[in-house]
């Protein structure tokens, strides 16, 4: 029995085409379902797209089409760019997927039968884009937490949820679970400004549009877009309020929500009051990502430095741009993009680390043993060095995999690149070729190299897959054992340049 392991991006809204920003979610959550598909989990991997509300009701009306056209030609879109992305998705969900609004519009009438949801009035500060009401206190310089715009002054009778309810209930789960949010910075900063002042009753209805699913007892109003939202991980596998399928048991709970850092606070707080309420166990980790910003800035379309995925694919090929946005955000603060840092990275990393020792190697290879290799066992002393490097790397990245260090886990590959590539130099095969009486040495040599490149392309398929078939293909090697093997045969075929050096900018 494989062990589970369910993965879960934040669904994105079909308001506009997503950018680079956004898709990046999406790259980071399939390099870690395919590194534990890899280790032979048995994974599920889910987004889809958020599409009630009343700013894509606005935008939709602005294009001349209903909500729904809208929807659907934007959802659509997204998902192509998952897919130009070559990402490994199980399920892409939509939130107006008639089984979603159905559950949806069962979940708000259980959670209301049970009394945490109540009807009132709303008055309070509310911010258009976000969709979201509040207090004086959580606005940072009188302007919306989240988006940083302004907030206006709105009423309007609305249900709400009583948070407060279930506060000391998270407070308990969240000191109970220490590494529940990542990084831990984020999760004291929501305590500080959400938790411990006392947790506000939420509004979980709108009346003032009507794209979105009805109350099902009232229906002049609609269910608040983030109720709507966060239960999109439980709909789509099987929950139902009086009945849950087997894959529903098998999947839930989640083992990693990945969203962005600005959502953070629906995912530490009202996500997991939502599924005490519901009696369901929480997911068992959060990961709040940081932000991809260009150069230096966020993304706007009104300062017009929007990057998108497609165009930057077509100039520079998927597996760079997987490897830049994988590689240049870090952990725990935010990363940045540019046509001359791309670049940079693809012709020092891609071209010169691993294009050059995969094409070195296949050459010489070629050129000294017409492509068929097997070890000779003619050992020196950089074999057993170049060996180590190789047998560590498994319990390298899987440990920088499990921290999350999803840019850290690429260099742990790309330090046995260079060891690689380094052992080239001390080993110096151009110089064993012109003795005779070395070509065993030399043919030894080749071996440990085909074996550094076979598993680096083993690990790097997490990252780059199209990559890692490519040398796969071109060493011919289907062996796919972790580690250092010394009895393979190898027939190599001829190489193929994997990265061009790019001279001028794209
Ligand atoms: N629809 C909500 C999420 C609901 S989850 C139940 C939403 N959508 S979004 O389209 O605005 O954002 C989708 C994801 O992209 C979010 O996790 C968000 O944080 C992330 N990002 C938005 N801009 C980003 C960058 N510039 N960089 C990295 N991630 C970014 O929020």
């Amino acid at each position: 029995m494989k062990e589970k392991f369910s993965i879960f991006t934040a669904i994105a809204y079909t308001s506009a085409k997503p950018h680079i920003g956004n898709t990046y979610e999406i790259v980071l959550a399939d390099a870690i379902a395919r590194f534990k598909r890899l280790k032979g989990y048995d994974v599920y991997f889910q987004t889809g797209t958020d599409e009630h509300g009343e700013k894509i009701a606005q935008k939709a009306l602005e294009n001349g089409l209903t909500p729904q056209e809208y929807c659907d030609n934007i959802s659509q879109e997204i998902q192509n760019i998952w897919d130009i992305m070559n990402t490994s998705y199980d399920r892409f969900v939509r939130t107006t997927d008639k089984n979603h609004e159905r559950v949806v519009a069962r979940i708000f009438e259980k959670l209301h039968e049970q009394g945490d949801i109540y009807l009132g009035k709303y008055e309070g500060l509310y911010c258009v884009p976000c969709e979201s009401f509040f207090t004086e206190s959580q606005l940072v310089e009188g302007k919306c937490p989240d988006c940083g715009r302004e907030v206006v002054e709105k009423s309007e009778e609305a249900y709400f949820f009583k948070m407060s309810k279930y506060q000391k209930q998270l407070e308990d789960y969240l000191e109970a679970h220490k590494d529940f949010i990542q990084p831990e910075s984020r999760k004291n900063e929501m305590v500080n400004n959400f938790i411990k002042p006392g947790l506000q009753d939420l509004c979980v209805s709108r009346t003032s549009f009507d794209w979105g699913i009805k109350v099902p007892m009232d229906p002049k109003h609609v269910v608040y877009v983030w109720l709507d939202a966060l239960t999109n991980y439980i709909t789509n596998i099987g929950y139902d309020v009086d009945s849950q399928t087997d894959e529903f048991n098998k999947i839930w709970p989640a083992d990693l929500h990945l969203v962005g850092k600005d959502i953070i606070r629906f995912h530490m707080i009202y996500w997991p009051i939502f599924l005490m309420a519901l009696d369901l166990p929480l997911p068992k980790k959060v990961f709040g990502h940081p932000w991809l910003l260009m150069a230096n800035d966020k993304m706007s379309k009104s300062k017009g430095n929007v990057m998108y995925a497609d165009d930057l694919v077509s100039i520079y090929g998927v597996d760079a741009i997987r490897y830049y946005v994988l590689h240049e955000i870090p952990f725990g603060h935010d990363g940045n993009i540019t046509d001359e840092l791309i670049v940079e990275r693809i012709n020092s990393d891609l071209a010169n680390v691993l294009g050059n020792l995969v094409n070195r190697t296949i050459s010489m290879a070629q050129k000294y043993f017409d492509g068929e290799v097997s070890n000779q066992n003619v050992l020196d002393q950089f074999d057993s060095e170049l060996v180590a490097s190789i047998n560590s790397l498994d319990e390298r990245v899987t440990k920088r995999m499990d921290e999350l260090e999803i840019g850290k886990a690429i260099d742990e590959i790309f330090e046995l690149l260079r060891r690689s590539n380094k052992y080239i130099d001390e080993t110096m095969p151009w110089s064993l070729a012109k003795d005779e009486n070395k070509r065993a040495r030399l043919e030894t040599v080749l071996y440990h190299l085909l074996e550094a490149i076979r598993v680096s392309a083993i690990y790097l398929s997490s990252f780059l897959p199209d990559t890692s078939k490519e040398i796969l293909r071109q060493i011919n090697q289907e062996n796919n054992s972790f580690s250092f093997e010394s009895t393979l045969k190898y027939q190599v075929l001829e190489p193929k340049i994997l990265f061009q050096r790019i001279e001028n900018k794209g």
